[in-house]
């Protein structure tokens, strides 16, 4: 698939067919978001796949964030209802130290304290992997979306269930699955079309 076509063609999709992926697809997915730029190299990213029974403690905890207020999926328990029928959930994890090693080594000679990082690369490479992870989904003829897990207590149940170490931030997850069109529930947090570059762009200044 062309590039541009790719890009074009991503959607987030939030329902699934109840229908297997072809054996070897979380690898190749991976494979490809293994290819995202990191800060000083760092690569301070990695994944958690879930598939099966394996998914259900993250479906537990999103029913849970969907009945209180800090909700995750905006469309509460009834989104968790259709996104638990991908087959394939990967979630990116973000670690914060190992940028702060990176960037205290002489090469870059950064003090080891957050502080020092007015913007924190763990989240944006862990980002830039989640987006790879989107375009190759689509190239690989599957849907996906990309969810938040909920407020710091549901970040925190999701370590305890998973046993991910306290260093390692899940950013979110992705689902992943066939596209059923005729279910997919309205995007909830897609109220307009996507802005003009004329609304975005500053040329030479702001
Ligand atoms: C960081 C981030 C968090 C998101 N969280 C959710 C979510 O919790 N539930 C959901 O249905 N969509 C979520 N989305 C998807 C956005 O709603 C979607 O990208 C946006 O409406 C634009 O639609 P498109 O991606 O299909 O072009 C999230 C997207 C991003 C980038």
């Amino acid at each position: 698939m062309e590039f541009t076509d790719a890009v074009r063609r991503r959607r987030m999709i939030r329902s699934f067919k109840d229908e297997v992926l072809p054996p070897g697809t979380a690898d190749r997915l991976l494979r490809i978001a293994n290819r995202a730029p990191s800060a000083g190299f760092t690569q301070g990213y990695a994944f958690l796949v879930l598939e099966g029974d394996e998914q259900e403690p993250l479906w537990e905890i999103l029913y849970t964030a969907a009945a209180s207020d800090h909700t995750t999926a905006d469309d509460g328990a009834e989104q968790v209802d259709t996104l638990k029928r991908a087959p394939l959930v990967i979630v990116p994890l973000a670690c914060k130290d190992m940028y702060l090693d990176r960037y205290a080594s002489p090469d870059k000679g950064l003090a080891r304290d957050e502080d020092v990082h007015p913007v924190p690369y763990w989240y944006i490479d862990t980002g830039f992997t989640a987006l790879l992870t989107l375009l190759a989904v689509v190239d690989e003829g599957l849907g996906a979306v990309f969810f938040g897990i909920g407020s710091r207590a549901e970040i925190d149940d999701f370590r305890s269930r998973y046993g991910v170490p306290p260093e390692w931030e899940p950013i979110g997850a992705l689902a992943i699955g066939y596209p059923d069109p005729g279910t997919d529930p309205v995007p909830p947090a897609r109220p307009s079309e996507r802005k003009p570059l004329s609304a975005l762009v500053h040329r030479g200044r702001w």
